[in-house]
């Protein structure tokens, strides 16, 4: 496994490449099952994967957790180490690159001050409560694909809005990549894995655990029900729930445009948003409408 820590050392093995399918997953290390599965899928499917992590600055904002965000290249190589190995019983010519800029100046050369703003996507779900949030990834990812030059990127599901929003920005700039999704892992209580359940004291998890269970719920009420009678059913869910806990939202939208719904919508996103004390969750479930 290569492991390249300069974008000067990238550029120079990226152009030494003369494979057209290379995939890339973005992440931003402390690498878990969630990560893992969107590696094996670009793996199976190009002859190179690039795995960049890179703690993004500009997608936290001024009071979010980037100055604690677990930060762990060692043992995330290791991983990859161990899992290019397996994978490459099967596939000995396939190899996983790994890219982490250590230098800021690398990815924000000083004086950076261009934008990508994808708006209507964005103004809505976790864009409302974390407002440059989205600016910030659309930016490094940009970055990042111009450097990588994928054929194909991988974005979990887990961050559903913002595999819609790169969707949106790559068709919207025509930029040569295809964009394909990976289902949500979960931890055996249910729970999404992410890298900020960490954060998470067991109580807290435990309370937490009312995130995926009324996820769950609402996606069984709007795969047997009509949309009117579900939506009833998922606004008194909705009232009960959010008597209990600190959710800062959980709403249905169109899956593929996050618009508003409609008796005609092919399938609905319902995602939610929970503020434990420690951490901020999100999940989602994406339900076919049955009824259209
Ligand atoms: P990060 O949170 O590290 O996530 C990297 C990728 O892993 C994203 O596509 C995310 O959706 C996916 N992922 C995380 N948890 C998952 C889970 N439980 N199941 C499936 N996929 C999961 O998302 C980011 O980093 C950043 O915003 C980034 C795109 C790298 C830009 O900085």
């Amino acid at each position: 496994m290569k492991i390249f820590k300069t974008l000067r050392e990238f550029n120079d093995f990226r152009v030494s490449i003369n494979k057209e399918d290379i995939g890339f997953v973005p992440t931003m290390g402390n690498l878990h099952k969630g990560h893992i599965s969107l590696i094996e899928h670009s793996f199976l499917n190009n002859s190179i994967t690039v795995v960049s992590i890179f703690v993004n600055p500009t997608q936290f904002g001024p009071n979010e957790d980037f100055a604690i965000y677990p930060r762990t290249l060692y043992k995330d190589c290791e991983e990859i180490h161990g899992l290019e190995m397996k994978l490459q019983r099967k596939d000995p010519e396939k190899e996983i690159i790994v890219f982490s800029p250590d230098s800021m100046n690398d990815v924000y050369p000083e004086g950076f001050s261009t934008k990508i703003i994808v708006s209507g996507v964005t103004d809505k779900l976790c864009g409302v409560k974390r407002p440059n949030h989205f600016e910030g990834v659309t930016i490094v990812v940009y970055k990042l694909f111009s450097l990588v030059n994928p054929k194909i990127a991988y974005f979990g599901k887990k961050d559903y809005q913002q595999f819609i929003v790169i969707k949106k920005m790559v068709r919207d700039l025509s930029l040569p990549v295809e964009i394909e999704s990976c289902p949500i892992i979960r931890a055996e209580d249910g729970l999404a894995l992410s890298s900020r359940n960490q954060y998470l004291t067991p109580p807290e998890r435990e309370k937490a655990l009312i995130l995926p269970k009324t996820i769950n719920a609402s996606n069984y009420l709007f795969s047997k029900n009509s949309l009117k009678v579900a939506l009833e059913k998922f606004n008194s869910l909705k009232a009960d729930v959010m008597s209990k806990g600190k959710w800062e939202y959980l709403e249905v939208y169109d899956a593929e445009s996050l618009e508003p719904v409609t008796e005609k919508t092919i399938s609905f996103l319902i995602a939610g948003a929970y503020q434990s004390t420690a951490a901020r969750l999100i999940d989602n479930t994406v339900v076919k409408n049955n009824y259209v």
